[in-house]
């Protein structure tokens, strides 16, 4: 015990290593009513370590390579100890990290923590939003299946819609003239480097940003404009033990559910994994509907329903584009009064609900198949999809809102 103190006592006379600890955890005071919505930015950075961790081991028997890429992942499915494991864990990770960060973004819509002051943490958080999102879709190509190779297909052709550049711009993408072993080449020093590094650096950066400004919580209010007399916030609570306990819980609730997902359904019916991605990609033979994993389809569904003008995609290119950014712009497009649901009004309360059923709607319709029904309905539920960021700043304007307690409401 003396010679533990004694190495701490070496190592704090170099490296402030108490001082973080008491900055960031112990001393680290978070607002006391956080409920269940507060779990996912730690279960987002445990997925991150999750995915990095089956990706490197996944790497070491991965071929990129057209001619054994395929191959090399039926190998590591059937020959290598635990293979099976790792690729499943890998891609089941990658659907569950969607499903976290969607809900960790429903949560700052919900509580307005995109509001003054956390613009800039969730700025930060929508550029991870895009490298995340990135990092699937080149991840997608790596097993060479038909749905890797058509998916890939589909979508870099999309950047070819651009005006004047747009040729230019796919190919940069592809480095070739269709997807080739080059484009499988870049796409995985992409995945397996230059994104993660990005990633693990921005989050970081995310929450520099957050241990600055403080976290919101479901009453939306500032718990540092109420200081006791030892400088505390009065209604917070050190983040450790106390907050890292209750993050425990949810971490062994959910690596339930990733289990359950990773040994009892890890294609998840299709939409974790697509049957068709075990069949090997041929250039030759398009399947008859490709489809996007599910945590694209509502931006897919988009762009399906924006009417092609002279023949071109590129107007439904640019609405899907729009789709995605327009969050960018949340904290200047919220006029409200009060920045929790909890004291919201109506108006706003029901535009978020139409906002959730037209996200949703658009999500399923972007697995299916087109009709003309689908496409009108995607048409509909698009225009409720603008709506909710178009009209924002007059109707959080207008709304009746109720006022805000001074101190946190529940424990
Ligand atoms: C790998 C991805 C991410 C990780 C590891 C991560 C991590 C975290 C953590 C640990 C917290 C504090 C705990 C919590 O409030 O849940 C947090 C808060 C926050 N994050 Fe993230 N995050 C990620 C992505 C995002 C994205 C995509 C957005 C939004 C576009 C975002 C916006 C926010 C905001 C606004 C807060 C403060 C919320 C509040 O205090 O009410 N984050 N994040």
């Amino acid at each position: 015990m003396n010679a533990m103190k004694k190495l701490l006592g070496w190592v704090d006379e170099r490296f402030p290593l108490i001082e973080t600890w008491k900055l960031h955890l112990s001393e680290y005071y978070a607002p006391k009513n956080f409920n269940f919505w507060y779990f996912f930015g730690g279960l987002a950075l445990l997925v991150l370590v999750i995915q990095i961790v089956s990706g490197i081991f996944l790497t070491m028997n991965y071929k990129p390579d057209a001619l054994f890429a395929f191959a090399s992942v039926e190998y590591i499915m059937r020959d290598v100890q635990w293979g099976w494991l790792l690729r499943y864990m890998h891609s089941t990770g990658a659907s569950l990290f969607f499903v976290v960060i969607y809900l960790h973004m429903f949560r700052g819509m919900m509580y307005g923590s995109y509001r003054k002051p956390r613009e800039l943490l969730w700025i930060i958080g929508m550029v991870i939003y895009l490298a995340l999102m990135a990092e699937a879709f080149m991840g997608y190509l790596l097993p060479w299946g038909q749905m890797s190779y058509w998916g890939a297909q589909v979508i870099v052709n999309l950047f070819a819609t651009v005006p004047y550049i747009g040729n230019d711009l796919s190919t940069l993408i592809r480095g070739d003239f269709v997807i080739s072993d080059i484009t499988l080449n870049r796409f995985f020093a992409l995945h397996v480097i230059a994104v993660p590094l990005l990633l693990v650096a921005i989050v970081f950066v995310h929450l520099v940003a957050l241990h600055a400004v403080g976290s919101n919580n479901p009453d939306g209010i500032e718990i540092k404009k109420n200081k006791g007399a030892d400088g505390h916030p009065v209604d917070g609570i050190p983040f450790f033990p106390y907050m890292v306990a209750k993050d425990g819980v949810a971490t062994v609730a959910f690596l339930i559910v990733f289990c359950a997902v990773l040994f009892f359904a890890p294609e998840m019916g299709g939409y974790f994994i697509e049957a068709n991605n075990f069949v090997p990609a041929d250039p030759m033979k398009t399947p008859a509907h490709i489809a996007p994993v599910w945590y694209f389809t509502p931006y897919y569904a988009i762009l399906r329903a924006v009417p092609p003008m002279f023949s071109s995609q590129f107007p439904g290119v640019v609405a899907m584009g729009v789709a995605t950014m327009i969050f960018f712009a949340l904290p200047w497009l919220d006029r409200g009064k009060v920045k929790s649901i909890r004291y919201r009004g109506p108006i706003y309360k029901a535009f978020l609900a139409a906002f959730v059923v037209s996200f949703l709607g658009l999500g399923l319709l972007g697995t299916l198949p087109s009709t003309p029904t689908y496409t009108n309905i995607a048409r509909v539920l698009s225009v409720v999809y603008f709506a909710f960021f178009i009209l924002m700043p007059w109707y959080t304007k207008i709304d009746k809102c109720k006022p805000e307690p001074d101190r946190l409401t529940s424990n």
